[in-house]
């Protein structure tokens, strides 16, 4: 679905941001993309989604290279929902900002179809339609952002840390959105977190980077399971997998549906034996 070959990129002919990345994400696969500030993840998802061409290297999606793809087919294809919702949000009310999106890929005379998939989108997020964006609160913005971006039902959704500012209740709502969306639709999720407590709990795979490069990439939990190489994205674990590592033995090899509160228990079990 998402296939980077020996990718590059310099901004504005500086030293290179985006370094030899290769990676293959297939159809239906939930990817985090860590690494610590500056490390090029923002820069790696635009390039995905086709807002920055490689300087060296390949990326297609559904077999497409980016820069021989037309905006319309790319929006079609590819979702992104950016790091600051301002920065995405440009219409004055929230039905405009939804209709806005899908009348860039549908087309103006699909009004109808626009109009009826703009009004599913406001009941499923319990929007009002002539609300301002602006005078929103940052994590309904952000959920305004993220509804104008799934209106179209991209078969790629890329998130640029689509938790950040958001209190418990609404992460936990975009979060299981986001999950459903996945694991229901089969849409291929792409999320930059800083959160590894969210990145346990619903990302499957994770792409590491530090000063550009790619330096990790595998199932989550063995790359949260690698000291050296967390160590080298300066990333920390969630504290599940630091406290199973620090009661070692077969707790480092809980399995994934262990919780911290079985694993205490069954702590608590060995030391009264
Ligand atoms: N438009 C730009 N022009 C020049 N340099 C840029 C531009 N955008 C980003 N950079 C630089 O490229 C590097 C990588 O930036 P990028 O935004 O991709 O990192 P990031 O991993 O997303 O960081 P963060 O976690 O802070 O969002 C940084 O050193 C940044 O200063
Ligand atoms: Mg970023």
């Amino acid at each position: 679905m998402i296939r980077a070959e020996h990718v590059s990129y310099s901004y504005h002919g500086a030293a290179q941001t985006v370094r030899d990345l290769s990676f293959h994400i297939e159809k239906g696969e939930f990817t985090a993309i860590l690494g610590e500030n500056g490390a090029g993840k923002t820069t790696a998802v635009k390039l995905i989604d086709g807002l920055l061409l490689p300087t060296s290297g390949r990326m297609l999606v559904n077999g497409l290279d980016t820069p021989k793809t037309r905006v319309s087919e790319r929006a079609r294809q590819v979702g992104y929902l950016f790091q600051n919702p301002d920065r995405q949000i440009c219409k004055n009310t929230v039905r405009e900002e939804i209709a806005f999106g899908l009348r860039a890929v549908w087309g103006k005379g699909e009004e109808e179809k626009i109009n009826a998939r703009t009004d599913e989108l406001l009941d499923l997020f319990s929007f009002r339609g002539d609300e301002e964006p602006f005078s929103l609160s940052r994590g309904q913005r952000q959920q305004v952002a993220l509804a104008s971006t799934l209106a179209v039902k991209p078969a790629v959704l890329l998130l640029d840390e689509p938790t950040t500012g958001l209190d418990y209740r609404e992460c936990t709502r975009i979060m299981e959105f986001i999950r459903a969306l996945n694991e229901d639709e089969g849409t291929t999720v792409v999320m930059v977190c800083h959160d590894m407590e969210i990145v346990l709990d619903y990302a499957r795979r994770a792409l590491v980077m530090a000063g550009g490069a790619l330096i990790g990439d595998g199932p989550v939990k063995e790359i949260f399971r690698d000291p050296a190489l967390m160590e080298r994205a300066s990333l920390l674990p969630p504290q599940i997998v630091q406290i199973a590592s620090s009661l070692g033995g077969e707790f480092a090899r809980a399995d994934d549906a262990e919780t911290l509160s079985s694993m205490v228990a069954r702590a608590a079990e060995r030391r009264t034996v």
